[in-house]
């Protein structure tokens, strides 16, 4: 007997929202966040010791409390690049996942409540009906995911009804219906570059900076950026002063934190690189760090773009090498291998053939491993080009025992 389509479609519509709930991941914080939260941002983010540590205790403070009567709400000041965006990500992934890694989709289906709120600076003949989308995502956020991470960035920028209505939210959610006791609210500007600049300076080094000195100068910032944009009475804006938690301070990066973060990508790259196919180690040397921190642009001893040209040097400098490396091995294999002119004339047979082969030759250089056999070694070095300029360059060091006998 036929189903009445429409007992069907139930069925699949119960069978989705069932698989939805399964893959929807963590809805609230998980446990061990105190642990957790700390060594993780330390391992990336660079440089902040003083805003990371107070970040981690602040949420981690946050999160023990059974009733907290407020949400945790943290302003975060720095230059662009230098690990705002970063610590909120790597916090959210902590904060909704045991095993928090770079496999973790955040923001995505591994940290649902995490909500970050980009650019508020849209054009006026949208403001209301973009402040009423605003509204209704966010009630609609807080009330779906009682542990909420919410970020709000360049909120220096917000106009005064988004400003307005953020308060108000904060202060007091239970008004809407929604809680937001439970939940962590980041605001994130890049304004306090030249205040930050100046406290670094008097203190000398980063790590003589003291929080509240930082706390205290990032606070009048704030307060006077919202007097002079007379959005609301002295009275409201000392009541979103008071809000706020914290007032964290990310300093401009130096030289040796370039030099650092060259160091862990190179390193990501040997990871990548032992578990591609053409499995090899990698190694450098310093000057390789030397060259591409050179590259950077600096003013004074801080870099202009934080660590935002990291990523771009790697590129240009370092993929290339190493792909044309992979290529070049690859072709000394299949010269190497017996019958590798015919493989292009009797494709899938002789790759047949070949991977057998393969297989063979794997069994019998078991007990005397041959060269090939060896995790080869790429080491990276400063050379030079054909006009004489510097460059890095690839060297092949075969054995291991090479790079460890050294
Ligand atoms: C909040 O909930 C109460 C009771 O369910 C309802 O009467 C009220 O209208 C709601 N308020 C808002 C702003 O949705
Ligand atoms: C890769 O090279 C580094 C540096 O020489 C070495 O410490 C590491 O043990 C090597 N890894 C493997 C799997 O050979």
């Amino acid at each position: 007997m036929p189903v009445p389509a429409a007992v069907g479609y139930a069925a699949v519509g119960i069978i989705a929202g069932l698989v939805a709930l399964i893959y929807q991941g963590p809805t609230s914080f998980v446990p061990g966040v105190c642990e957790r939260l700390e060594p993780y941002l330390l391992s990336e983010v660079v440089g902040q010791e003083l805003a990371v540590s107070q970040l981690s205790d602040a949420i981690c403070d946050h999160v023990s409390k059974d009733n907290p009567h407020k949400p945790l709400v943290v302003s975060v000041h720095g230059p662009p690049g230098v690990g705002k965006s970063m610590s909120h990500l790597l916090a959210a992934r902590a904060l909704y996942n045991q095993d928090p890694s770079q496999q973790t989709q955040c923001p995505g289906q591994d940290c649902p409540g995490y909500k970050v709120l980009y650019g508020m600076d849209y054009i006026s003949s949208e403001k209301e009906q973009q402040l009423a989308l605003l509204r209704a995502s966010l009630l609609e956020h807080c009330s779906q995911y009682p542990e909420a991470l919410i970020v709000v960035e360049e909120y220096d920028k917000l106009d005064c009804s988004t400003r307005g209505f953020l308060r108000q939210l904060f202060e007091n959610a239970r008004a809407a219906n929604v809680t937001l006791d439970r939940s962590v609210i980041i605001l994130e500007s890049n304004s306090g570059y030249l205040q930050l600049l100046e406290v670094l300076q008097a203190a000398g080094h980063r790590g003589k900076v003291r929080a509240e000195d930082a706390q205290r100068v990032l606070k009048d910032l704030v307060f006077d950026l919202w007097r002079s944009d007379d959005c609301e009475e002295r009275s409201d804006t000392l009541k979103m002063l008071a809000l706020v938690d914290f007032y964290l301070p990310f300093l401009p990066l130096e030289r040796p934190h370039i030099e650092r973060l060259f160091g862990m990508k190179l390193l990501e790259r040997r990871k990548g690189l032992m578990d591609a196919k053409q499995a090899a180690n990698l190694t450098w040397d310093e000057d390789v760090v030397h060259f591409l921190t050179d590259r950077v642009d600096f003013e004074g001893p801080y870099p202009i773009e934080g660590a935002k040209e990291v990523s771009t040097l790697m590129t240009r400098y370092i993929s290339r090498t190493l792909r044309a490396w992979s290529a070049q091995q690859a072709a000394r294999k299949q010269v190497a291998l017996p019958g590798a002119d015919r493989e292009k004339k009797h494709g899938a047979l002789t790759s047949r053939v070949l991977s057998t082969l393969k297989k063979i030759k794997g069994k019998r250089s078991q007990p005397a491993p041959k060269e090939d056999d060896l995790l080869p070694v790429i080491h990276l070095a400063v050379g030079k080009d054909a006009l004489g300029n510097p460059k890095v360059v690839a060297q092949t060091q075969q054995r291991l025992e090479q790079c460890v006998g050294k």
